[in-house]
């Protein structure tokens, strides 16, 4: 049986001492949850402060797969290995939009965060282009074969996999509806269960996930969890659209 998985990513927001408060609190106003995997997805400069705390995992945000070299401005997977984090966010729709994140530099980066020994939580999600031409659940195969390519089963257990349609996320995104994210969920389970037929892997969902639709997200089976952003951004948001998703959960 998986725990819920829940969690937020910070993006380029929160200076150390932001993030560390809300650890701090995050803590003390959730010891009472069971069966539940809290995480928090800081920027890189608030890291080295934080200390992953009972269920709360602590991840980075993005890594280059090199364990060192010539790439500056980058960080490694040995650097993150060295904080003791539980978690690597890899292939999120900001990285591949603005930063040109291919499926094959995630297939790079995915093989080097698991033979470090982290935990890698792999976005994947169709743009509003590939919506438009139904292409959804194309997409997000393609995405998973390439990107899982030639990872060994072995390290299958240290992944988390989160759908995430690119038109839905951010301030410009409009809430996916429950038939629509059903529809590609179906197709990331038999994608992964043909690259990895006996293992089970978490998936969760984000893309503008809020107090209002947390509940029907909550509640879909193919789910393990929510990956939230803006409504998240504040220790009460989160812990208020947390209490709400497993309430309907339960
Ligand atoms: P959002 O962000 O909830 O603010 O849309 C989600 C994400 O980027 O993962």
């Amino acid at each position: 049986m998986l725990p819920f998985y829940f969690g937020t990513n910070f993006k380029m927001h929160q200076t150390p001492a932001v993030s560390a408060a809300f650890l701090h609190d995050l803590h003390q106003l959730t010891t009472d949850l069971d069966s539940t995997q809290l995480f928090l997805i800081p920027p890189f400069t608030s890291l080295p402060g934080l200390q992953a705390k009972g269920r709360i995992w602590i991840g980075a945000q993005n890594m280059h797969f090199a364990d060192e070299g010539e790439y500056t401005g980058e960080i490694s997977p040995a650097m993150l290995d060295a904080l003791g984090l539980d978690l690597v966010l890899l292939g999120h729709a900001e990285r591949r939009r603005h930063f040109g994140e291919t499926d094959e530099h995630l297939n790079c980066k995915v093989k080097a965060a698991l033979a470090h020994g982290l935990r890698v939580l792999l976005c994947v999600g169709e743009t509003a282009t590939d919506k438009y031409y139904h292409v959804e659940r194309e997409t997000v195969a393609r995405q998973l074969k390439i990107a899982l390519h030639d990872v060994t089963p072995a390290d299958i257990d240290r992944l988390l996999v989160a759908y995430e349609p690119v038109w839905s996320i951010g301030t410009d995104g409009q809430p996916a509806t429950v038939p629509a994210v059903t529809h590609t969920l179906e197709q990331i389970h038999a994608t992964l269960g043909e690259l990895f037929p006996s293992a089970i892997i978490p998936v969760i969902y984000g893309g503008s996930v809020n107090m209002d639709n947390c509940a029907e997200y909550a509640t879909l089976p193919l789910l393990d969890g929510l990956f939230v952003g803006r409504a998240a951004r504040t220790v009460d948001g989160f812990v208020q659209v947390l209490r709400r998703a497993l309430g309907a959960r339960a």
